[in-house]
Parts: C-alpha cells; structure tokens; sequence
C-alpha cells in the first residue's frame, strides 16, 4: 500500500514511524514533513488539498492519513470521494465537531453528553446578557480554529469585557471569533482519549495526559503540548464505566446526525466527581500520538483500513502494558516569539531506548535546525513513571541547541 501522511509535526513522525513499521505498507510519503520523518518516507511539500489530490492521483497513492485540522475542515475528505483513494478523516460536516465550539455544544446537548453549561453569543450586547447568568472565573471561546489560542479563562467582568472587545471589535480571529461560547469553568483534571471512528463506532485508544502551560506546576501560557504520558491515572475502572456510557451517546449523536466518518476523535475529558467533555478535535492529539501510538502493539495500518470500511472492533487494538512518557524541547519563548534556525547536536548520542521523535526540524546539508516553537519529543517506554522521568531526563542532557527549553516536572505525580 502508498501511503501519504500530512502534516509536519511529531504527531505525523509518530505517525510515520508507526505505519512504517507495518509490513502492508510499501512506500511512504509525508507532506511536508521534517527531518524526522526523513527516517522512514519521503518529505513532499504539498500546499493545499488540491495539490494533495494532484499529488495522489499522479503517485497511486493507495491511503492519505490527515493530521491537523486544517485540510480536514477545509474539506479534503470530499475532494476525495468519488476517486479509488482512501482518506482516514473526518468530512468537512464532521470537522465542524472541532471547527466550530457551538456547533460541538450543541451536539453534546442535544446527545445528552455532560459537558459544561453554556451559551452562544454573537455581540457584545448579547454577551454582557449573558454573562450575568454565570459566575467567575468564566471561559470564553471563540467559535473558530483559532490555532488553540481561542480559549480565555476570566477572573473578573473587566477580564471579559477586554476579550469580547478584542473579539467582536479588534477582530483579532476575524469571521473565527465572530460567534462566542461562553463557559461554566470546571474543575478538576484533564485527560484526553483519543478514538479511532469506525464509520460512527468510537474504538478508543489508550488515555493520555497533556501538559499545555509553558512552565513547571502549570504556570505560564497554554501552548500546543509540551509534555505527556499514557495512560493516565486517572482511567480506574470506574471512570472507564462512565466514560463507556458517554462514548455511546456520543456514537449514537455521530449516526443520528450523519456524521459517520471514519478517523479520529480526540475527546478532552475534565475529570472531577464525574468526567465532563471539555471538547472534541477530529484527529489524533499532539504531544498525545507520541505517547499512545509507541504503546500500541498492533498494526495501526491495519486498524485504519479496518476504521475506513466500518469492520474496526477493540478486539483489533492491541496495547502494551508499559507506560510512554515524553518531554518536549522547545525553543525559548515559545509560545510568543522564539528564534528559529539553531543546529541541533547529539540527537543520535540517546540511548537505545529513547526515541526521539522530530516536531519542527529540517534539514540544511548535514545539519538538523529548529524550525518552529516545538522541537523535538523525548520519548520511552517503562513500567513506571519515576524510571521513564530518570532515562528521558537524563538523555535530554545530550541534546543541545542554543535556545532549548524543556519542563522538568513532567509525569511527577
Ligand atoms: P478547549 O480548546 O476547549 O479544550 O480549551 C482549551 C483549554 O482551556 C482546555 O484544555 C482547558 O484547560 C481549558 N478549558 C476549556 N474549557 C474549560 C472549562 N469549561 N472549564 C475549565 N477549563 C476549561
Ligand atoms: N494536545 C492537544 C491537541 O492536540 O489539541
């Protein structure tokens, strides 16, 4: 099988690294990918799903494996539906269950999924309404993709005013920050479950536990990720049974509404006395595919294939026992403004059992640069968290770049 992986993160090196190790795979491509996943595909630089379809069609490309969101909501499932290649991902009508908050409300309202309490609003009249029925702090969301900085948590009505002001008058997301969901805040822990759609059915993977703020004990700016484990802790059997009754309703919303698609959900749960469903994304996480997908025993090719005609059942995941930790190298001042371009040295010095997957690198002669905010994921398996903490920690000793930044307290319980 031709495989086309999209995207240019360490969620596609995972991603790549894995279907290359499947032995129905026989070449591999990845748009447009980094010096990481050099290691197993060829990088292709692909600007828009019209070039991916181009490109699929002129390669007998057999499978395109979307990983953001972007060309998902942007419709490249249908680009693709009357052609013989495969897409792994959710239509542009299921995107919106991550391109748009009020759309996801809804759906979690209507499917009687828990979730916080909320309200749309489409003005600043209508928000000051609002937010007289709600109690501080309150979330505030703009509707859109807003690259995960749509989110703002506010401890006072001035807090909020400012936001609705840069929202509906500075325009700072344009049309995505038009619609605002504002939010009960809830508290508790964050735990993210990531499910392969089977045609509607939700086969879940293995649960992970993201670190979005930049600095230790989570002070700091929310980032993309820059830390994770799996599973979490918090799955013991009895949350497992809630969250089996929650992933019902949420398959039998995705069939009664026509959204039967087949790739992945990444439900963000908050967990407290019960769990509540924070949001959806309609792909695999990032830092989360770091963590799973070295866990996962099985063939992910396989289960993606299976996924895309409806067979996939749990019976065909298999998983490891041992746990996956990473840490994330990230370049100083992310996520503001960081410096790019900086020689990476002694990434093949780690230890054998460290794996060392590629976020936003490329390649200049014979030297590896940061290209972006997040550089490298630090990876390995273990049996517990304290002797996987030792080696990743260790081993990011011998990893040097000049603007390298990491957390040191990840999967410290
Ligand atoms: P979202 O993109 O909706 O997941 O929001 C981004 C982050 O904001 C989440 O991962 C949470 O840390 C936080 N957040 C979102 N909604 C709430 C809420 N209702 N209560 C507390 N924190 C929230
Ligand atoms: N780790 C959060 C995300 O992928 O959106």
């Amino acid at each position: 099988m031709k495989v086309l992986v999209i995207g240019n993160g360490g969620r596609e090196d995972a991603i790549c690294k894995k279907i290359s190790e499947s032995n129905k795979c026989t070449e591999l491509f990845c748009s447009k990918g980094n010096a990481g996943t050099l290691r197993y595909a060829e990088n292709v630089e692909l600007n828009s799903n019209e070039e991916i379809f181009r490109f699929s069609n002129d390669n007998n490309i057999d499978l395109v494996v979307v990983g953001p969101e972007a060309p998902l909501c942007e419709g490249i499932v249908d680009l693709f539906k009357d052609s013989n290649i495969k897409v792994f991902g959710a239509d542009k009508k299921s995107a919106r269950l991550e391109g748009s908050k009020d759309f996801a409300k809804k759906f979690m309202k209507k499917y009687d999924v828990p979730t916080a309490r909320y309200e749309t609003i489409k003005s600043i009249e209508e928000g000051k309404k609002a937010i007289e029925n709600f109690s501080y702090p309150i979330v505030i969301k703009a509707d859109g993709l807003c690259a995960g900085k749509g989110v703002r948590i506010c401890n006072t009505k001035e807090d909020v005013l400012d936001y609705f002001k840069e929202l509906f008058e500075d325009k700072i997301f344009g049309k995505e920050g038009s619609t605002v969901v504002i939010e009960e805040f809830l508290r508790g822990k964050e735990a993210s479950l990531l499910c392969f759609v089977s045609k509607g059915n939700l086969i879940p993977m293995e649960s992970a536990r993201d670190y979005k703020r930049i600095f230790d004990n989570d002070e700091g700016e929310n980032t993309g990720g820059v830390g994770c484990y799996s599973p979490s802790e918090l799955f013991n059997e009895e949350l497992k049974l809630q969250i089996e009754k929650i992933l019902e309703k949420i398959s039998n919303g995705l069939k009664k509404e026509n959204l039967e698609y087949s790739g992945v959900l990444f439900i963000g749960f908050m967990i407290d006395e019960d769990a509540k469903v924070l949001e959806f994304n309609v792909r695999f996480g990032d830092p989360e595919t770091e963590v799973v997908l070295p866990r996962m025993e099985s063939d992910l090719l396989l289960a993606i294939e299976k996924s895309l005609d409806g067979s996939l059942e749990r019976e065909d995941l298999k998983w490891k026992k041992e746990k996956c930790l990473t840490v994330i190298l990230t370049s100083r001042g992310y996520p503001k403004n960081y410096e790019k371009g900086k020689e990476i040295s002694g990434i093949d010095s780690v230890d054998k059992d460290i794996y060392v997957y590629h976020n936003n690198t490329k390649v200049n002669g014979s030297k590896i640069l940061t290209d972006g905010g997040r550089v490298l994921s630090v990876t390995a398996l273990g049996n517990s968290y304290d002797e996987i903490r030792e080696k990743v920690y260790r081993n990011i000793e011998k990893i040097s770049f000049e603007t390298k930044q990491y957390r040191k307290d990840i999967g410290k319980m």
